[in-house]
């Protein structure tokens, strides 16, 4: 079964058919820019041009959208509009493409991909998956179940939350040494694993595929590696979450 992956960020929005059974994108990756400012109208504009350039024509698409979205509802708008907080978001977006859109946490969606077919597969106890991009997405797992929604990027840190420093756009906006913004990390996992004990972390997002220029900077007591799926987790895991 071919379902449409759509993986919205704050900065990029990723497009690709995805075949479900075997977690492979099969198309050309489409790349457009988010919005600014990412309103609803704006965004379903750029979802219109996804699906005509893939001229899709069945029922499903699948997105991950990174806001908390409980019951086809977001509630939340850290680096989005406003206008997402207690937006419609399922129907409005299904009305717009004329399909069956799905829409789930970009964080959960990359997870839900990174467990099924990545460093997560097989992986029992509690499993947290981070997406360092824009901000910071959390999925959690545990014994390959998600917790949904955990938003642990929203920790209180310093004068605001743990996504302002520890993120990617962090370290890019303050122009941050590796070993310098490494070191927010290392605060950041230190503090996770004092409040949930995982048995694995594994680093997804914009700055996994760097992971060997930071590894060595990270003392923290628990196992962490670099996600296997990178960037085209959000994608996959956005499709799966459609079926
Ligand atoms: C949002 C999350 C999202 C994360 C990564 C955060 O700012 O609150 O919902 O998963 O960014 O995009």
């Amino acid at each position: 079964m071919e379902v449409l992956g759509i993986d919205v960020g704050g900065t990029g929005i990723k497009v690709n058919i995805v075949d479900i059974e075997s977690g492979q994108p099969i198309g050309e990756k489409f790349k457009i820019k988010t919005p600014t400012p990412a309103t609803p109208e704006a965004i379903i504009e750029c979802l219109l041009t996804a699906v005509e350039n893939f001229n899709w024509k069945e029922k499903k698409i699948g997105i991950g959208f990174p806001a908390v979205i409980k019951n086809g509802i977001s509630l939340t708008a850290s680096n989005i509009d406003p206008a997402f907080i207690n937006y419609n978001i399922d129907e409005e977006f299904s009305k717009a493409l004329d399909c069956d859109v799905k829409v789930v946490n970009d964080a959960d969606a990359a997870g839900i991909a990174e467990m099924t077919y990545g460093k997560g597969k097989g992986v029992n106890g509690l499993v947290l998956f981070l997406t360092l991009g824009t901000g910071i997405g959390s999925a959690l797992f545990h014994n390959g179940t998600l917790l949904p929604n955990t938003e642990l990027g929203h920790l209180k840190y310093k004068k605001s939350v743990f996504e302002k420093y520890a993120s990617n756009s962090a370290r890019e906006f303050h122009h941050l040494s590796w070993k310098k913004w490494a070191k927010e990390l290392d605060v950041y996992l230190n503090h996770l694993n004092l409040l949930l004990s995982p048995d694995l972390i594994l680093i997804g997002g914009g700055v996994s595929k760097n992971f060997d220029l930071y590894k060595q900077y990270l003392n923290v007591n628990v196992k962490v590696e670099m996600a296997a799926l990178q960037n085209d987790a959000g994608i996959i895991g956005a499709a799966m979450a459609a079926v």
